[in-house]
């Protein structure tokens, strides 16, 4: 179904209001398309009545379904694998397992990027005292991260050693998938937060990863956005970036230490 430019301004709006992401006008047929299914389970026959809808006050089960549409949650395991292998160098003779630490997985997706973050530490620190919190603005993605439940072909980016020690096979009517064992699990949290207006993340961390969801927001919002990050940074905490990401001004109390990784310091 076709999107006027009016009914395109109008879900692109509601979209900025819950995400801060903004649609260009070129990405109207994208919209269109992502929306289809949702128009025709929802029994909408124009993009007006969906956006009704998705204001309405019964719409929340709906907004929720309107952003995960239009938001993009491609991640995988140990995606940019040298920034994992250079956590891992980065912290083996530094730290004693006895002192805790928090990672930070900042645009979770589906949980792939913090469960790869939670089998390093394990190895790092054996029995320790770390955790891992990861946080999306999609509630759907939030969901399948807690469930922890991948498809096997999935698992070829996972290093063997990894593989062995973490991760087991789906068995019965769980055959083709894999989880990650219970020791992972229960180091690790999801929850649904906007890197915006952040609510629930209100301590701070040794360590965040922010990759691949900066490139979606325009100079101010990623502004906003490196500022609540850095706010939660511990001095000394190492904050990760995607490779096609970099601060575009240099940030005062922020040491690049290698590329698309940053050092928090003192001022
Ligand atoms: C491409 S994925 C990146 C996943 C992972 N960090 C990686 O690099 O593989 C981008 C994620 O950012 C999330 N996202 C978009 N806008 C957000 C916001 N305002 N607050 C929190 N998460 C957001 C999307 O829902 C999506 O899951």
């Amino acid at each position: 179904m076709t999107i006027s430019q009016l009914e395109f301004n109008q879900l692109n709006r509601v979209l900025d209001e819950h995400t801060g992401i903004r649609l260009n006008n070129a990405k109207a047929d994208i919209m269109a398309s992502r929306l289809s299914s949702r128009l025709r389970a929802t029994k909408c026959t124009t993009h007006n009545q969906y956006y009704q809808l998705i204001t309405s006050p019964n719409g929340h089960k709906e907004l929720d379904i309107f952003i995960d549409k239009l938001t993009t949650h491609e991640t995988y395991f140990f995606r940019e694998q040298s920034q994992f292998e250079f956590m891992y160098e980065y912290y083996r003779n530094r730290r004693s397992r006895n002192v805790p630490i928090r990672a930070w997985s900042a645009a979770s997706s589906t949980g792939e990027e913090a469960y790869s973050i939670a089998m390093v530490l394990d190895d790092l620190f054996y029995n320790g005292r770390w955790s891992v919190t990861g946080t999306d603005i999609s509630p759907t993605a939030v969901e399948m991260a807690k469930e922890a439940c991948f498809a096997v072909s999935t698992a070829q980016k996972i290093p063997k050693k990894y593989r062995k020690a973490y991760c087991l096979k789906g068995i019965g009517p769980n055959e083709g998938t894999f989880t990650v064992n219970k020791s992972i699990k229960s180091h690790c949290t999801f929850d649904v937060d906007n890197l915006l207006h952040l609510r629930k993340v209100d301590y701070s961390f040794d360590i965040i990863f922010l990759r691949n969801v900066l490139i979606y927001f325009d100079e101010i919002k990623q502004k906003a956005i490196i500022d609540n990050i850095v706010h939660r940074l511990n001095h000394g905490g190492l904050l990760f970036l995607g490779h096609s990401e970099s601060l575009r001004k240099k940030r005062p109390g922020l040491e690049l230490i290698q590329p698309c990784i940053y050092k928090k310091v003192r001022l």
